[in-house]
This record gives C-alpha cells, structure tokens and sequence, in this order.
C-alpha cells in the first residue's frame, strides 16, 4: 500500500542526562537517516521528537542534586536539543513533555479513555514512608534480593543479579528518603485491562510478521507469557496530575504520558506560526495520527519495545480514533570499549563533547555509528575502529576519490565540466551500474538495513574510485586528451549521484560536496539515477578536503579518557564495598586484647578438613596449639618459621576436637583471601607485644 504521509518518531529520550552515542546508534541515527531519505524520495513526512521529562529517574536525579525536577529537566532539555541539531538530527519539532500542551493532550486521553470505562480501578497495597509522607515508586525502595542476598537491590530489580522483583519481594525494605522502613498502604490506581485485550493485539502483532526478528520476537514472548493489567497511575507527585475526582497525589504513569508525547509534538508543530510549515492549520496534526493513509513508524531502542509495540498500541487502540505504528524498528545496544555504555558509571561517549572535541566531524560519528549500528544484536563501538573507519573508508575511498575528479577538473579544464566523447564498453557498464544504485540503497533503507544501505554507498564510491583507478587519466592527459574528458565526465557524474545518495546519511559532507560541484539545490532521491546532473561547460567551485585523517594522538586522548573515567569508577566502588567501621571503642577496651608476634614451629592438616591448619606456635610465653583457618591460602610445610600476629589472650576454644589457644591475626582482601600480618622487620623476638 502506498502511503500519502509518514509521521515517523524517534524515542523521547529521558531527561536526566546528556545524550551518549549508544542512544544515538539505537534510535536517533537510523531515524533521521530514514526521515532524510523520505524527504528526498519527496515524500510528506513529519520527524517528532522530545524530551521525556517525567518518571521517577527525574525526581531521583533532582534529590540527588538538591536542585528541583523542573530544574533538572531545563538542564538536559536544553542541552539534549542543542547537540541533536548540531549533530543534524532532523526532527522537525523537538518539544518536551513539561510542556502545557502536553500536559492538555496527555490528560485528555486519559479522561477519554475513562469515560469510556476503558480502565479498572483495583486497590492495592502500596509501600509508603510515614516520615515522607508519601507512597514510594520502586525506585525509592531497597533492601535485600530474596535470589542473592545483595543488601541494594531495588524495589523493581537486583542489580547484582538481574532479577526482577516486586517491592514487596525485598527483604528488610527501607526508604531511601527517609531510611525508615515503610508501611504498607492501600492505594486507589487506574490499570489498562491489557489481559482482557489480549486478542486484539496478538492480532494486531500477528499480522506484522514483517517486523524485524528481535521486535517481533519479543512481543511474542510476551504475549506467550499472557499479557497482565498495568496501572497508569502512580502515586506520585511528579508529572501529569490524574484528571478524575478521588486522584489527589496521583500522576499518569510515564509510560502512559511519554508516547503522547508524540502526539502533543506534533500539535505542537501544526500550530506554531513560527514553523517552517507554510500555512499551518492547527487541526492538521490529526491527519498524521489518524489519517489510514498515513504511516506510523516508531525508532527506539530494545528496551522501549514492548512499550512501543504493546501497551502504546493498546492505548491508541482503546481511545479509537487513532492509527497504530506500522512499523517499530528498534535496535539492539550498543557497546563501548567492550563494556556496557552507562551514564551512572561514565562510560559513555557524550555527543556534546564529541561534538567539542571533533569540530565539524559529525559525519564521521554518524558514519562509524551507521556502519557498526546493533541492528541485529548488540555491537561494540571503539575508537580504533572509529579512526579506521575515517582513514581507511572516508578518506581513502568517498573523499580520495571526490577530490581526485575535482582536483584534475580544475587542473585539466579549469573548473568547467568537460564533454564526454565516445563511451568504452566498460564506460556503458559502469553507467548502467550507476543508475541501479538509487533503488538499491532505497530498497535497503526501507526495510531498515541501514548498515547495508550505506555499505552499497560507499560501493558506489568504491565504483569511481575504481574507474580513475583503472582508466588512470593521470597517464593519458599526454596521449589522449579527448578520452580523459569521458573519463573525468562520467567520474564527475559519480560525485553528483553520491551527493544526493549520500545525503540521508552524512548530510555535511554532501551540503559541501553539493557546493563544491556547485549542484542544482532541488535534486531529489530519483535524481540519481540519472547521469547527465552535470552538463558539460557547467562550472565547478574550489575543491576541498571532504576528510581529514584522524591521528593516533586523538584517538589516545580519547582512549586515555575513557580509562580515567572506569579509573575513578573503581575507586569510588572500591569505596562503598569497605566494610563500615565498627561502632567505636574505649582504649581500655583495645588494651583488654594481648596481641604477641609468634613463630610457628610445626604446622599440619586438620583431617578430614579443607580449611583448618593445626600450628605449633612459640609465643615467647609458652608454646602452644592455635587452630587456623588458612589452610586454603598456606601450605604447612612453606609456614615453619614464618612470625605472626597472635591474640593470646582469647578464650581458648574446642576446634574438631583440638583445643585451640588464641587466634592469628590476617588480613582479608577484597577476593576473601587470607594472609598473615607479620612484623615488617624479621627476626623480631617471639612474645614481642603488638600494640
Ligand atoms: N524515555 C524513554 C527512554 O529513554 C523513552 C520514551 S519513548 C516514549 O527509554 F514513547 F515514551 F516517548
Ligand atoms: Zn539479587
């Protein structure tokens, strides 16, 4: 079916953190690749995007930082805007969802909804903090996994080992707000009956086989699990307020109010006179939500599929009026260094300080993170293959080529395109060849292959590249001037095709590149199957670089940065996982303990025991049996001899069946390894007082 219009979103990113590469991989990439290309074919298409500015992240992050949540939100709002334009990522309205129009359309769909007696009230029992004064989200409960044993795990999942939980699962819960441990409470919340529409979505998933494998898969798994009702209400003071009587300290739950988001986007850009749509009439939003002739296509990243693909549908699906996404191509993660990205922990690489660090080196970025994108699975980004990909690829291929048709131009003609005289059977060949690879590229694209989209660019320019190669005219300028004119005719085609086939995906280097050949602006996707964009006599402009080689320096800065953030990182973990001190002692307390260095003189096995070693100690008072838990750690023939640290003065204590009479002092590390603590000096006397 051909679709009159397209409304194709990227995922609203959260609030509360600057944005990395591996969002930009996931989601934000591979959407404006899709847009530009759209708007190339001459398509009607509108980019929506915005920031996510509700959920508990954001009022975790504010507490964190002692700022307020509207504060925090301003911050990455901002921040988060200016390095997507700068990056070229084309939305045409990046809005927020703070926003008051957001607000108005978010509420509005609940009320719809409820007044349909879509949703099911159900009371249930919530943990909340008596000294807070409040009901606690997931987030702001830990205490211990019921799986591990780790003491922070989280009220909706266990870091350590990656179960999911209920807080009511947890062990010894505390609030992290208060530290006190909460009660449970009952709660009045909204749920969407997704049991009950069950049928309908499986369904609606059923008839999208042509889903990428991972999207589909996973809504199979859930719908096999059998789908459960899910509150869209929360109890919370953050967000947008429930508009029904009896909701009082409730919001929408945020996965409820973010993908309206897209709607109020889109409103939004309909009805501001200041938008670059000529003529906006504000009820026009409603032909790209609810118009059958209009395709809906939500870019996101793994983590947001069942959202997108699920519950969102489900919503849309409910209120009536509107269309459901048509296609929800999400991506797999993205890996840095070989390590997961992590904005907790700083290992990221931030596209503001990309954007910084790399002045005028966007297309770089989004060519290494096209070529490598996890849209299969997960994907590792370095930055050895990053300055690999610019030198060998960009450099050595699209811009070595470009800049020798443009160079020789300018040298052999002065600028000005020659005339093409007879072509070579090859030459008809290779024209051929060039006129396929519009629909090639475009055929991949539209099944969301970006990676193979831009493998067969780049094959184009391998192509060219390949044709100055063999037909060297270099050489032939001295014996057959007029051959070197097709030759430089049909390499100067080649440049022109790849700017307008370039553009989707490294839209800087075509804008300058389409200065440089001096290009017709209006050229569209279908353009380039034509090869005659440059008449002969039209004058070229200067010819530039399009790249620059990256340099080993650059990248060890890089590299070096990445291992002082994992550096701190490891200091500051180190840190919290010290046991805490011990509450404090008197120093009559401490002197109670007689502690002596003491030398051992026998040492044995412990039968029928893995741990434990039988020692023979001299301890200048006496000679005496210690029995000692180090036989995993000490051999008892490499001990005779060695001095340690001995508390004497211990009850003594009945050991299988040996009576041990004090205990030897070790140190544990962080891997539960035991080892002596000895005097530094050797040979210090035996029954010397440790103090
Ligand atoms: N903020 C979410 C995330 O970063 C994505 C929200 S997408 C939307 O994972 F559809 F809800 F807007
Ligand atoms: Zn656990």
């Amino acid at each position: 079916m051909k679709y009159k219009r397209h409304t194709v979103t990227a995922a609203l990113p959260y609030a509360n953190g600057p944005v990395h590469i591996g969002h930009l991989a996931g989601c934000y990439l591979p959407a404006d690749i899709y847009v530009r290309y759209l708007r190339s074919k001459g398509e009607d298409v509108k980019f929506i995007c915005g920031s996510d500015e509700h959920g508990v992240p954001i009022t975790i992050k504010a507490k964190k930082e002692g700022i307020t949540p509207q504060q925090v939100v301003d911050k990455y709002h901002k921040i988060m805007g200016d390095a997507f334009r700068e990056f070229g990522i084309s939305f045409d309205i990046y809005s927020r969802t703070s926003s008051k129009i957001h607000h108005e359309t978010a509420s509005e769909f609940f009320k719809t909804l409820y007044d349909k007696g879509v949703f099911e009230e159900e009371i249930t029992e919530q943990y909340f903090d008596e000294k807070a004064n409040q009901f606690l989200a997931d987030r702001y409960i830990i205490g211990t996994c019921p799986k591990c044993g780790n003491e922070n795990a989280y009220g909706d999942q266990c870091e350590n080992c990656g179960s999911t939980l209920n807080a009511t699962d947890l062990i010894n819960p505390k609030s992290t707000l208060s530290g006190e441990k909460p009660v449970l409470k009952k709660t009045k919340n909204w749920f969407l009956p997704l049991d009950k529409m069950q049928p309908q979505i499986e369904a609606y998933i059923d008839s999208h086989k042509d889903w990428k494998a991972n999207v589909y898969g996973q809504c199979k798994s859930w719908l096999n699990a059998g789908l459960q009702p899910r509150a869209m209400t929360r109890d919370l003071d953050w967000g947008v307020k429930v508009p029904v009587d009896g909701a009082e300290g409730k919001v929408l739950y945020v996965w409820f109010d973010a993908p309206i988001g897209y709607i109020s986007a889109t409103k939004e850009l309909f009805s501001n006179p200041k938008s670059e749509i000529r003529n906006p009439k504000s009820s026009d939003w409603e032909l790209y939500w609810k118009d059958k002739e209009t395709k809906l296509v939500h870019f996101i990243g793994k983590d947001n599929i069942v959202f997108h693909c699920i519950i969102f549908p489900a919503m849309l699906m409910a209120e009536g009026s509107y269309i459901v996404p048509e296609n929800v191509p999400a991506n797999e993660f993205l890996n840095l260094e070989g390590d997961k990205i992590s904005t907790s922990r700083n290992w990221a690489v931030w596209l503001h300080e990309y954007l910084l660090e790399f002045k005028d080196k966007q297309d770089v970025l989004r060519y290494t993170l096209c070529a490598n994108a996890p849209e299969t699975k997960d994907n590792d980004f370095t930055w050895k293959d990053f300055q690999a990909k610019n030198n060998n690829e960009l450099v050595a291929i699209l811009g070595n080529f470009v800049n020798r048709t443009l160079v020789l131009t300018h040298k052999y003609y002065d600028g000005n395109v020659p005339t093409a005289a007879e072509y070579s059977k090859n030459d008809i060949l290779l024209l051929e060849e060039i006129t396929k690879y519009p629909a090639k590229i475009a055929a991949s694209i539209e099944q969301y292959r970006f990676r193979e989209a831009l493998s067969e660019l780049m094959n184009l320019a391998r192509s060219g590249n390949k044709y100055l190669a063999d037909n060297e005219p270099w050489k032939l300028i001295n014996t057959d001037a007029n051959r070197v004119k097709t030759i430089m005719n049909i390499s100067l085609q080649i440049c022109a095709n790849l700017t307008i086939v370039m553009e989707p995906f490294l839209p800087f280097t075509a804008k300058k590149l389409g200065t440089m050949l001096n290009l017709n602006l209006g050229l569209k996707w279908n353009d380039a199957t034509r090869t005659d964009l440059l008449l002969a006599g039209h004058k070229i402009n200067t010819a530039s670089l399009l790249f620059e080689k990256v340099e080993d320096e650059q990248m060890e800065y890089q590299v070096t940065k990445l291992s002082n953030s994992k550096m701190e990182n490891e200091l500051a973990n180190n840190k919290s996982e010290v046991t805490p001190q011990k509450p404090e002692i008197t120093f009559d307390d401490f002197s109670k303990m007689d502690i002596r260095v003491g030398t051992i003189l026998e040492a044995e096995r412990v039968p029928k025991t893995d741990k434990l070693l039988k020692l023979k100690i001299d301890t200048g008072i006496d000679i005496r049996t210690v029995v000692s838990g180090i036989a995993q750690y000490y051999k008892p023939e490499d001990i005779i001899g060695q001095q340690v640290s001995i508390l004497v003065n211990l009850a003594p204590r009945m050991l299988k069946n040996i009576e041990s009479r004090g205990m030897i002092l070790c140190s544990e590390n962080e891997k539960g390894e035991l080892s002596f603590v000895s005097p530094t000096k050797p040979n210090t006397n035996s029954g010397s007082i440790i103090k």
